[in-house]
């Protein structure tokens, strides 16, 4: 399949790139900026990546990209920083992006669309129902509901993920960067504490990518509607991730202290593996490990 990805040049972008590529599949990235600094010489170089410079907001833009594509994995956002200092612009990409999007697959009559939710469409108290209380979280959950409608109205399919922290090397801005900048700490010897504290779930990035490279396969064989899936990892307090770094890299200076993270899941997530199967699991340990390794060789290497 060729697959649109809008986002590429970020950090879930670099695994999901990889991954398609180890497929045979090809990629057309639609992104703002012009390279993915987590890239390997080896992907970067494959033919079948194919590079536009662009905006999801620019209507035309995004109808030119996604000519010749067969299905869309929709990942560019502004994050919660973002959104809360400036709604309205967030809102051209997040929104209007997000609509643009589903207008072109629409009108190319595509396989369907992958898009990134987010678990910040539940609140920051506990509900059993998503009830945001972001701008991010907001425009996620707008996005969901005009999926809905898309396949409704248009029959346009849709997949959409809503991980909560996704971690993995290369995090190491937003909100929820502490598990990379620790790993990357601890090798480097350096002092480092996570500013939030208490439960999350958190997602290795390359499950995240396995959950949208399964998922474009299953619309390529047809599936029908607009279904949204919660993709768990493994919940765990901040603090347990200090305990395991502190267990792969002796002597390692970490801590954890601030705020609780603005986000509570419900208890009853509707699993994607359970409707898609093939999707890899990582343990937390495990995933804390490779990026450990990952930033140690990197180290090694002078980088
Ligand atoms: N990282 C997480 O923990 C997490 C959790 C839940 C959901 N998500 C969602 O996953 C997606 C990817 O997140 P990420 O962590 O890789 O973030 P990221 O910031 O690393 O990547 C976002 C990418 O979008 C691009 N972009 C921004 N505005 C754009 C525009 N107008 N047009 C085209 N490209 C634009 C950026 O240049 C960047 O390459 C986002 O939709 C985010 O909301 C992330």
């Amino acid at each position: 399949m060729r697959i649109l990805l809008t986002g590429g040049a970020g950090f879930i972008g670099a695994s999901i790139i990889r991954r398609l590529l180890a497929r045979d599949d090809s990629v057309r990235v639609l992104d703002v900026a012009a390279k993915n600094p987590l890239l390997e010489p080896k992907s970067e170089s494959d033919r079948r990546l194919e590079w536009r410079v662009g905006s999801v907001s620019d209507g035309p833009a995004v109808m030119d990209a996604v000519k010749g594509c067969d299905a869309i994995i929709h990942l560019a956002a502004l994050l919660t920083p973002a959104c809360a200092a400036d709604p309205i612009r967030a809102a051209g990409v997040n929104v209007i992006g997000t609509l643009n999007m589903f207008e072109a697959a629409r009108r190319h009559g595509l396989k369907g669309v992958l898009y990134m939710s987010s678990a910040a469409v539940y609140a920051s108290d506990l509900r059993d129902h998503p009830h945001p209380d972001t701008h991010y979280g907001a425009f996620k959950l707008a996005g969901e509901g005009s999926a809905r409608a898309y396949w409704t109205d248009h029959r346009v399919a849709s997949i959409g993920l809503r991980p909560y922290v996704v971690y993995g090397m290369g995090r190491e801005v937003g909100l929820t960067a502490g598990p990379a900048l620790a790993c990357r700490a601890a090798v480097e010897q350096r002092e480092y504490v996570i500013p939030f504290t208490g439960p999350a779930d958190f997602v290795y990035v390359d499950d995240v990518a396995s959950a949208f490279v399964e998922a474009a396969a299953e619309l390529g064989k047809g599936r029908s509607g607009a279904s949204v899936f919660d993709i768990p990892g493994s919940t765990a307090l901040v603090e347990d991730i200090v305990t395991i770094i502190q267990r792969h890299v002796a002597g390692a200076r970490l801590s954890a202290a601030g705020p609780l993270l603005p986000i509570q899941m419900p208890a009853k997530l509707n699993d994607i593996r359970a409707a898609i199967t093939n999707i890899t699991r990582t343990p937390l340990d495990a995933g804390l490990k490779m990026m450990i390794d990952r930033y140690a060789q990197l180290r090694v290497a002078g980088r």
